[in-house]
Formats: structure tokens, C-alpha cells, sequence
């Protein structure tokens, strides 16, 4: 194993192991670590039909201190529950969950990322539906697999501020608006629009409303914020945005600095208004925005740095992260 902590991105490196559970005749086994990267499918699965499938992605820090910790896993627990049972899929059990997620740490801890590099191990736990058929319902049997690869940045630069462009060009299926779901078909949906972003220089795609267009939702890696003229942490409150346990983190963390936070409608009028605007993630933390492209439309934020209060924000978030500041609330989880 070499591997050049400080050049990682965001890329599947294989690790040591992957934690398996598979659920049949109505229950989940008891899950075990497994050294290989392949799995065997039914070319009639229906995850690969019907897209009856579903993720999560959380991260492992090694902290200040030399020891490993875990931010919040017993939310992508419960956020992992909720998409599934939209998905008629079967409930996992949030303890058990979070035993897995520290067992396959554990199994891999010297993926982890050394503290100082800034880098993390990205968990990435999915779940399947295996069964082989043919017609539109709900497998019998499936596989959860909890995966876990080091990781740096996930737009190159890690806080230069990156460009968006927002996505209400095609004529086709909004590839958002599909509820509260972390699921394989949402994404599939905005690589699209994700590549019209790319093709004018942008690194991310900004997705409004599916119904009027007229409300900012999110970025299709993440959730979107913005710092208002007079200071407020503005968020956008929609049924067809994923929860982020990001954004719900630094609601907290603003508040806690005291921070105005305003979980609303947000109409893409206000973009001009705006004095910061970020993108927020497990994967892309906090990235900065400093461009916007709306057609002709350019809407300009701070493009060499990140603005001031995302800093703060940032700088709190990660040094909670990364064991510099208290854990007030409790989110990091030891092994
Ligand atoms: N929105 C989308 C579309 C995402 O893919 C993600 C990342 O998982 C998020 C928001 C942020 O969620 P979280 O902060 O829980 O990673
Ligand atoms: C995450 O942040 O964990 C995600 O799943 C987002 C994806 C763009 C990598």
C-alpha cells in the first residue's frame, strides 16, 4: 500500500475490505467483511432494471489526537431508512448500521488518511435489489454493501470557489424533484445537465424547481447556501431536496456563532442579491461558488476566495471534524 495522501481526489481506490449483508426469506444476516471488490448479479436483478437501488455517503476523520472518528453515521442510519422505504425496501437496523460502518473503519484504519493532509476515508454503504425478475415490483432479496476509499477534495481546488450553472435549458424530465431520496436513478438523471455545465466551464450543475422554475432546490452533488448582505445563512426549504446532514450541521454551527439561519423558499432573484453562495456536502464540504450562469445571466460572488462567513463556517465545521475544536454536540462517533 503507497498511497500519496496529499494528491488524493475523489476516486474508488480499493481498501483493505467491504462489509456484505444480504437479506432473504424475509431477514438480514448477521453481515461479514469481505476482501473482494466483485460482486455476482442476476442478469435480471431488478436494481439494474428498475433502479431499485439506494446509497449513503458519510466520512471517517483521524483527528488531532491520532484517533478515528465518525461524523454523524446514525443519521445516514435513519436517512438511509427513509429512502428505502420509499424504495419497498427492507429496513436496516440503525444500530447495526452504525456497528457496521465502525467495524469496516476499523478493518481499513490504515486508509484513513493521516491527520494534517486533509484528507478523509469516504464510507459509501449501498444497497440492491437482487432478486432476478422480470416484472415492475419489489425484490425479495437484497445485498448491502458498505465500502469505504481514502479521499481529498471533490472539486479540484479544494475552497477556491468553483462555477455553476443553472439547469432549466433541456427539454426533457427534470432529473430532480424526486423527493427526499438518495437513490442510483436521481443521479443517473443529472449526468446530463451535469455535462452541459462542464461544457461551459462550470463545475457544477444548479437545480430549480421542477414545477416553476423559479426556486433555487440544489446542486447535483450537494445542497446550496447563501450568506445574505446583511449576514444570514439562507437555505432553501423543498420537499425535492436531499436532507443534508451537512447543511444540517452548519444550520447548527451558524446558529451556535451566532448566526441568523432562514430555512425558506429562496426565489433565483435573490442569486443577485447575495453576498456568499456555497455548495454543501459530505463529499464537497463546503465549496464556494463564484460564478452562477443562468443564459445570459452571470451572477458574480467572490471568485478567488471563499467569502468570510463561509470561512467561519468551514473553519468550524472541519475543526470539529478533525478533533481542533470541542464537540459540543456530540456528532463524532469513536470506534
Ligand atoms: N444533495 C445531493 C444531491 C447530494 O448528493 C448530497 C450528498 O450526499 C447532498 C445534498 C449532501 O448531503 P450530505 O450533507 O448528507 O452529504
Ligand atoms: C456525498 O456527498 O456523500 C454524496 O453522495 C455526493 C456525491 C456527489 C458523491
Amino acid at each position: 500500500m503507497n498511497i500519496e495522501w496529499d494528491k488524493l481526489g475523489f476516486q474508488f481506490l480499493p481498501a483493505r475490505s467491504n462489509i456484505r449483508f444480504s437479506y432473504k426469506d424475509g431477514k438480514w444476516d448477521e453481515g461479514k467483511l469481505c476482501t473482494s471488490n466483485e460482486i455476482t448479479l442476476s442478469i435480471a436483478s431488478n436494481c439494474m432494471h428498475y433502479g431499485q437501488a439506494a446509497f449513503e455517503g458519510l466520512k471517517a476523520f483521524c483527528c488531532k489526537d491520532g484517533k478515528v472518528r465518525i461524523f454523524r453515521p446514525l443519521e445516514n442510519a435513519r436517512r438511509l431508512n427513509s429512502t428505502i422505504e420509499y424504495l419497498m425496501m427492507p429496513q436496516f437496523s440503525e444500530k447495526k448500521f452504525v456497528e457496521a460502518v465502525k467495524k469496516v473503519v476499523k478493518d481499513n484504519i490504515d486508509y484513513v488518511p493521516p491527520y494534517g493532509t486533509g484528507g478523509s476515508l469516504y464510507i459509501r454503504p449501498v444497497i440492491i435489489g437482487t432478486t432476478p425478475q422480470i416484472g415492475i415490483s419489489a425484490a425479495t432479496e437484497y445485498e448491502l454493501i458498505i465500502m469505504v476509499m481514502p479521499v481529498g477534495p471533490y472539486y479540484k481546488g479544494g475552497i477556491k470557489p468553483v462555477k455553476a450553472m443553472i439547469h432549466d435549458d433541456v427539454d426533457r424530465a427534470a432529473p430532480r424533484g424526486t423527493g427526499h431520496i438518495k437513490t442510483a436513478g436521481n443521479y443517473a438523471a443529472s449526468l446530463y445537465p451535469t455535462s452541459l455545465a462542464q461544457k461551459a466551464g462550470c463545475a457544477v450543475m444548479l437545480f430549480l424547481d421542477p414545477k416553476n422554475h423559479e426556486l433555487v432546490e440544489e446542486f447535483g452533488s450537494s445542497n446550496f447556501f447563501a450568506i445574505t448582505a446583511d449576514g444570514k445563512y439562507v437555505t432553501p426549504d423543498s420537499p425535492s431536496i436531499l436532507p443534508s446532514i451537512t447543511n444540517k450541521s452548519l444550520m447548527q454551527i451558524a446558529k451556535d456563532l451566532d448566526i441568523q439561519v432562514e430555512r425558506r423558499a429562496v426565489s433565483k432573484t435573490e442569486l443577485e442579491t447575495f453576498a456568499e453562495v456555497g455548495a454543501c456536502g459530505t463529499a464537497v464540504i463546503i465549496t464556494p461558488i463564484g460564478e452562477i450562469i443562468h443564459h445570459e445571466k452571470v451572477y458574480r460572488y467572490d471568485q478567488e476566495n471563499i467569502g468570510p462567513v463561509s470561512k467561519k463556517l468551514y473553519d468550524r465545521m472541519t475543526g470539529i471534524q478533525y478533533g481542533r475544536i470541542a464537540d459540543e454536540h456530540n456528532w463524532m462517533e469513536e470506534l
